[in-house]
Parts: C-alpha cells; sequence; structure tokens
C-alpha cells in the first residue's frame, strides 16, 4: 500500500509527492528534522520535538510554515490517514525553493520554508534487537561543530553506519578528543557500579529528546546519573551500556570495539530503563 506523505500543505500518495530541484534541502542540505515515535497510535514526547524544533529553526534563521499548533494536527491527519499504530513520522523543514543555486539565504518574504512529513511503519516496542543488543565499533567524528541543531546533513553519520555494517557490527559510537561523543543516530552510555554515565550536552552532541526523559526516569529511580565524556577504555571497562533515541527507545549494546561487556548480553540496567521508558512515555503520548 503506498503512503499517503504530506507536502507543503497536500496530502498526496508517495509517487507524487515532489519537492523542487532548486530546494534548499537539497542542494545546501539546509533544513532540520525531526522524527517522532508513535505507539498504539499516539505521539511520544511530541512537545519535547516540537521545542527542539523551534530551536534548531531559531539558530539557522529558518521560519516555520505552520504554528506547532498546526504540526501536531498534520501528523495526527498522517497516522490516521496512513493507519499508523507503531513507527514513526519524520517531518524535515528546508529553506525552500530559491529561483536559483546561491549560497546567500533568499528572503524569507519571497521564498517559502518547505515542510515535508511521512510515516514509517516499524514494531519498536517489541524489537529483537533489543533482546540481543547491539555491537559497536569506535570511528572518529567528523562532522561539523554545531551537532546540537538537528539538521539532515547526515552523510558522516550514513558512512559512520557503512563503516559499522563493513565491520560486521551495528552501528558506530564517534569519537572526538578521545571522548565519545555519541553514535550515528543515538545518543550513548555506559554503566559502572550502578551509574549511568552519558556525555553532557553541549554543541558536540544532539540533545536527544529519549535521552532526556529516559535521564529523568533513572533519577526518578533513584539511578545515580554523570553526565559527563568517556573513553573506548572506560565503555570497554564498564559492566554495560546502552543507546537512546527515538527509533530504537533504550537499545542494550552488548560489545564495543570486539570487546564484550560484562557477560555479552544485554544488562540490568538497560533492560530495566527501557521498561520504565516504555511504560511512562506510553502514559503521556498523546
Ligand atoms: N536520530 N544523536 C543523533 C546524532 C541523532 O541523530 C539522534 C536521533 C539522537 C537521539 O535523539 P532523540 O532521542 O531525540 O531521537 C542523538 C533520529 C532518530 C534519526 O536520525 O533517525
Amino acid at each position: 500500500m503506498s503512503r499517503i506523505v504530506y507536502v507543503n500543505g497536500d496530502y498526496v500518495p508517495e509517487q507524487d509527492a515532489k519537492v523542487s530541484v532548486f530546494d534548499r534541502g537539497f542542494l545546501f542540505a539546509d533544513g532540520v528534522y525531526e522524527v517522532t515515535s508513535v505507539l498504539d497510535g499516539k505521539l511520544i514526547d511530541f512537545e519535547g520535538h516540537a521545542k527542539r524544533l523551534e530551536r534548531s529553526l531559531g539558530e539557522l534563521d529558518m521560519r516555520a510554515p505552520v504554528t506547532m499548533d498546526e504540526l501536531l494536527d498534520i501528523h495526527r491527519e498522517l497516522m490516521a490517514r496512513n493507519e499508523l499504530h507503531e513507527g514513526m513520522i519524520y517531518l524535515q523543514i528546508t529553506r525552500g525553493a530559491d529561483a536559483d543555486r546561491d549560497f546567500a539565504f533568499p528572503d524569507p518574504d519571497k521564498v517559502e520554508s518547505s515542510l515535508v512529513l511521512f510515516t514509517q511503519s516499524k514494531s519498536i516496542a517489541d524489537s529483537p534487537a533489543a533482546k540481543a543488543g547491539m555491537k559497536v565499533i569506535s570511528i572518529e567524528d567528523q562532522r561539523w561543530g554545531r551537532r546540537d541543531i538537528k539538521t539532515v546533513q547526515l552523510l558522516y553519520p550514513s558512512m559512520g553506519k557503512m563503516m559499522a555494517k563493513a565491520a560486521g557490527k551495528d552501528d558506530a559510537w564517534m569519537v572526538e578528543d578521545g571522548a565519545v561523543t555519541e553514535g550515528t543516530s543515538n545518543n550513548a552510555y555506559i554503566v559502572k557500579d550502578g551509574a549511568i554515565i552519558t556525555r553532557h550536552l553541549s554543541n558536540a552532541i544532539l540533545h536527544g529528546i529519549t535521552r532526556a526523559a529516559v535521564l529523568r526516569f533513572a533519577r526518578e529511580a533513584q539511578m545515580k546519573v554523570e553526565e559527563r565524556p568517556f573513553t573506548i577504555a572506560e565503555a570497554q571497562d564498564a559492566d554495560e551500556a546502552f543507546i537512546t533515541s527515538a527509533s530504537t527507545f533504550v537499545m542494550p549494546v552488548v560489545e564495543v570495539d570486539g570487546v564484550a561487556l560484562g557477560d555479552g548480553t544485554p544488562g540490568p540496567v538497560a533492560t530495566r530503563l527501557r521498561e520504565i521508558y516504555l511504560e511512562e512515555s506510553r502514559k503521556t503520548a498523546i
């Protein structure tokens, strides 16, 4: 069945969904995005994603073509039209299609931003990968310096994913100045002596919406949280590790650069946090 996709005000079959070749998202990766998960036909943490989207737009001096309330309505309409019960909604705003290719931004009064949304059906709550755990390799972080802005320039993360695949593993953790920044499309954590350790917020990482929720739930459950950089050697010496993102929730990591963590199976902290996250986020889904 063909999906119904939202493109600049219209709901159209995916094969008819088109944007201009002059769209700055296509020519300059001049765009931002969000991925919001859906469970039981409801949006998880929509407000957090909407707030981060507004911040990304603000940092790039880009206008949203609709209000955040209208955006919520579009998400709901797309879920209904595609009968999406579980999965994700991808949203992208670009600086629109200028008259020609030009490095300078167009006048926002003359060129309106483009808005595209589509649904992705996926079983995220009941995931076989969560039971087996992921294996990661480390790679050098060669991205730009504003990783706090959720832009669509994802070439290096894509290359990282391919490096992991070539090594027969699931993902790559990126390392800068000796410390792990994050995974290709997720935030990274280790657990040592009961403490959950994850890199502190800065321009070096994306401020994950799942990260914020998971750390809040961990603190509420009286778990110890340390927000600080950690090295690959520390990760290999950790009791367990995991990642978080809207498309994976909490996903255990069982191997780092060929070294098995603990007994090489998902650890109790990651497993418990995944359960808590699923339970709590379902309660506040809209
Ligand atoms: N990725 N770090 C990076 C580099 C990411 O791309 C993502 C999300 C995260 C986790 O953020 P959140 O918890 O808000 O999803 C961290 C999305 C899922 C993607 O690109 O598909």
